[in-house]
């Protein structure tokens, strides 16, 4: 018998402007898992200023991801919506976390090295242990799943670890503190559905991104209608006709990256897209994919905007959510408390 009730955690920084990689990857994924799971989804603003963030920035983009949660449906009062940075054990959690992790598990990071670059020496040092927050995120919650999109699979890989290195060294002060033999879940990911990893409009070899700096790269999800059917008739394509089955996808990057995003939006299968457009033109695709995207998105930026316009309604959700992330939270910490043998008020 396992203690760990079933729960998902998962967390969207507020960097830049959400995208369709992060709506089809992450956030219609969340909605899904309201109905079979309790769910914390948390806007991670101590994750964000591993790179610095303009204050009023991080503000907006803050209220933005909340509201892109709420207009996509997520319910913050069945669950849980919070910002990261007023549930304190967070950091505690994560600095406990830094003693367990090693050196060489955090250097072979492969996202770390990608976003420090070739100036290792002046990347923040909260860049590097940002892996350890995450698994501090998630496992101050005794999260059992996790969905996310295909590049967090290595920082949960991350979080399994420390995990299983905190159950392992301390496990006779787990025994005896009555958690029997596991203080931690190890995490499941859920990295699941046909748009997993969706890749740039102008370059079906990169992820879609925030920092890309083309805009033409990405579909913002408060960009209008008009917008996405310019970057989608603009998108990268080649010229042949698109196959019937999804084999006939491999090497052709751009076109599996449409089929992919067309069908999540749909909530279908690559091969049922396929089955309705192989042999179609780019011509025709692309039209038909502008449309669906402007009719599964335009709601969402409508309901984005009407949110925004009251922050205040925003902010008082983020309260609540974290009031009572921070129940669940201490508790958890209270426990790692005991567990390491640091003294606390009873
Ligand atoms: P981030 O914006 O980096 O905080 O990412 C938030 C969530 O969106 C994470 O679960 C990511 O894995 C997911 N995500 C980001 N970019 C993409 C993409 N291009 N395709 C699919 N999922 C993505
Ligand atoms: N690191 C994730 C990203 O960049 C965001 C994140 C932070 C997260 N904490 C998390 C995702 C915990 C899942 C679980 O996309």
């Amino acid at each position: 018998m396992t203690r760990f009730a079933p729960r998902v955690f998962s967390g969207v920084q507020p960097t830049g402007n959400l995208h369709l990689g992060n709506y089809l990857g992450a956030i219609v994924r969340f909605v899904e898992m309201q109905e079979t799971h309790d769910c914390i989804y948390c806007v991670v603003d101590m994750h964000a200023i591993t790179v610095w963030q303009d204050p009023a920035e991080l503000t907006r983009a803050t209220r933005e991801v909340t509201a892109a949660f709420l207009a996509a449906g997520i319910d913050p009062v069945a669950h849980i919506v919070f910002n990261q940075s007023q549930v304190h054990v967070h950091a505690e959690l994560a600095w406990v976390f830094n003693c367990v992790a090693r050196m060489g598990w955090l250097n072979r990071m492969t996202q770390f090295k990608e976003k420090a670059g070739k100036d290792r020496e002046n990347a923040s040092v909260g860049l590097f242990a940002y892996p350890n927050l995450m698994a501090a995120d998630i496992l101050a919650y005794l999260a059992t799943h996790v969905p996310v999109g295909e590049d967090q699979k290595q920082h949960l890989e991350l979080a399994r670890d420390i995990a299983a290195k905190f159950n392992h060294d301390f496990a006779e002060s787990i025994a005896a503190n009555g958690y029997g033999e596991e203080f931690f879940p190890i995490t499941e990911p859920l990295i699941t559905g046909p748009a997993t990893r969706v890749m740039s409009l102008r370059d079906g070899t990169r992820k879609m991104s925030k920092s890309d700096p083309s805009d033409y790269s990405r579909i913002n999800l408060t960009d209008d209608a008009e917008a996405i059917a310019l970057k989608l008739r603009k998108a990268k394509t080649d010229p042949e006709p698109l196959p019937s089955e999804t084999d006939g996808l491999k090497g052709r990057a751009e076109a599996e990256n449409l089929v992919g995003i067309y069908a999540a939006l749909a909530g279908e299968t690559k091969e049922a897209v396929l089955r309705d457009y192989g042999g179609a033109q780019f011509s025709n695709f692309k039209p038909a994919l502008a449309d669906l995207a402007v009719a599964k998105l335009a709601p969402i930026a409508g309901e984005m905007r009407r949110l925004l316009a009251d922050p205040g309604h925003i902010d008082a959700v983020l309260v609540d959510g974290a009031d009572r992330a921070s129940e669940i939270a201490m508790k958890t910490m209270d426990g790692v408390k005991d567990v390491i043998g640091f003294i606390r008020k009873k």
